[in-house]
């Protein structure tokens, strides 16, 4: 098999059941590659009677022998690195030797969650729902070319000037918000000087790395983290993230040319939920919503929020689809869908009387929309833990035909729960051969 390099991302607004997929397909590649967010993102995965959450740390580190790589685009906290670290080595996972940290990515700092807590919190300002990680304030930073890097950070003297240099301005803004949570920055400066020296041996030139892995023939596995329309560019702005959590995030968050990357796996599930604020076309927040929501157990691997659930909706998988071109998709949490007689699909949107044919930009716009369902016949039949395509019921494949057929994109793979073998692979599918 030739040598191919895949980016695997969520096609909705996180939660798809990423995490599994990465974990069962890193099997065939070398390196698990992550390129954008931090630890705002909860990637669950089932190996036998474990269940690991992974935020940071690419899911691939549970395979013995792969290489994980984080990127420049990630924000790291230090310390929510180092716990996850020792988490999995309390486990038996080995990670020193194979975990390797880009120095360039930038280090998130406890001021950044207080300036957070500040913007989410204060009267007037519209509250995103963040995982309260403080991402977004660390990539503000980042962009207002004052963010402190690893690199910076094992850098002791420019580390210390650097720290003061930003102490100092966010000291003035919090003085200005009237913020009054008391931060201690002197031993703050000393505990992040104390991870600089424990991060050190696992800080490589990632790019670099990664690049002649490739040279020699090695394949890599680019894994996103939250959803496509959690993009700060492509999603529901400004209910987002901060980072590119699209396919173009692999390319600048790792720093390897897309000309190297053969093709973008969407994970969707065979319904759709979202957490935190902002506009949600398919909501259903009837019985219906809740059940899902119980069955899925649909409640945020990292914060614990319930998440709010609704119906496939194609024209967002569409819209997703163009952004990323997803080779295939892979459509998890079937079997959650088991119970339905009828389910309901969004094939279109409406807005003041019309059909629209794009995703519109203005949040207001997606507010008003009203999803134009089709109803489809359930199979109410037990698909948890079916192997093969031609086991699940008719219904069950109607209805991804159907998807297949709107969405235009193949489904190469069905998760029908979370353990490594409940997963459907389509053999001849496009995503098989990818896979190789
Ligand atoms: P932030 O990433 O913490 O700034 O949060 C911004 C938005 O992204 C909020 O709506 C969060 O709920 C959402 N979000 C961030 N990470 C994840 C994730 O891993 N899964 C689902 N939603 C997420």
């Amino acid at each position: 098999m030739d040598q191919t390099n895949l980016i695997i991302l969520g096609a909705q607004w996180g939660d798809e059941g990423k995490g599994k997929i990465v974990d069962l397909f890193s099997e065939r590649f070398d390196i698990v590659a992550r390129y954008q967010g931090g630890h705002n993102a909860g990637h669950t995965v089932e190996v036998g009677d474990r269940r690991f959450i992974l935020q940071l740390i690419p899911s691939g580190i549970l395979r013995p022998g792969k290489t994980v790589v984080i990127g420049n685009g990630v924000v790291i906290d230090p310390g929510a690195l180092l716990q996850e670290m020792e988490t999995l080595e309390a486990a038996g996972i080995q990670v020193r030797g194979r975990l390797l940290v880009s120095h360039r990515a930038h280090v998130i700092f406890p001021f950044h969650r207080m300036m957070e807590k500040a913007s989410e919190t204060r009267p007037g300002q519209v509250r995103i729902g963040t995982t309260s990680r403080g991402i977004g304030p660390a990539y503000e930073d980042k962009i207002a070319r004052r963010g402190i890097r690893i690199a910076d950070l094992l850098d002791s003297e420019t580390f210390c000037a650097q720290f003061e240099q930003i102490v100092r301005e966010k000291q003035l803004i919090a003085r200005a918000l009237q913020i009054e949570e008391p931060l201690d920055f002197a031993e703050m400066r000393s505990r992040y000087l104390g991870y600089a020296e424990r991060l050190r041996p696992l800080v490589a030139d990632v790019a670099l790395y990664v690049n002649r892995a490739m040279d020699q023939g090695r394949r890599v596995l680019f894994e996103g983290a939250q959803g496509t329309m959690l993009d700060i560019d492509h999603g529901t702005y400004p209910f987002v993230t901060s980072s590119n959590a699209t396919a173009g995030g692999a390319s600048t968050g790792v720093g390897v040319s897309p000309a190297r990357i053969h093709a973008v796996v969407g994970v969707s599930k065979a319904y759709i939920t979202r957490v935190g604020e902002g506009p949600f076309p398919t909501e259903c927040d009837d019985q219906a919503g809740q059940t899902l929501r119980q069955r899925g157990q649909e409640f945020g691997a990292v914060t614990g929020r319930p998440r709010r659930c609704g119906w496939f909706d194609v024209p967002l998988l569409r819209y997703t689809s163009t952004i990323n071109h997803f080779a295939s998709l892979v459509v998890t949490k079937l079997d959650v869908l088991d119970h339905l007689s009828e389910i309901p699909v969004c094939t279109a949107y409406r807005h003041r009387g019309s059909l629209l044919d794009e995703m519109p930009a203005l949040a207001r716009d997606l507010e008003q929309i009203e999803p134009v369902c089709e109803t489809l016949p359930g199979w109410n039949w037990p698909t948890a833990g079916l192997r093969d395509y031609s086991e699940l019921p008719p219904a069950a494949q109607s209805y991804l035909q159907y998807l297949e057929d709107r969405t235009g994109v193949e489904i190469g793979c069905v998760s029908t729960g979370p353990q490594r073998d409940q997963t459907i692979l389509r053999p001849g599918s496009k995503l098989a051969k990818l896979l190789g």
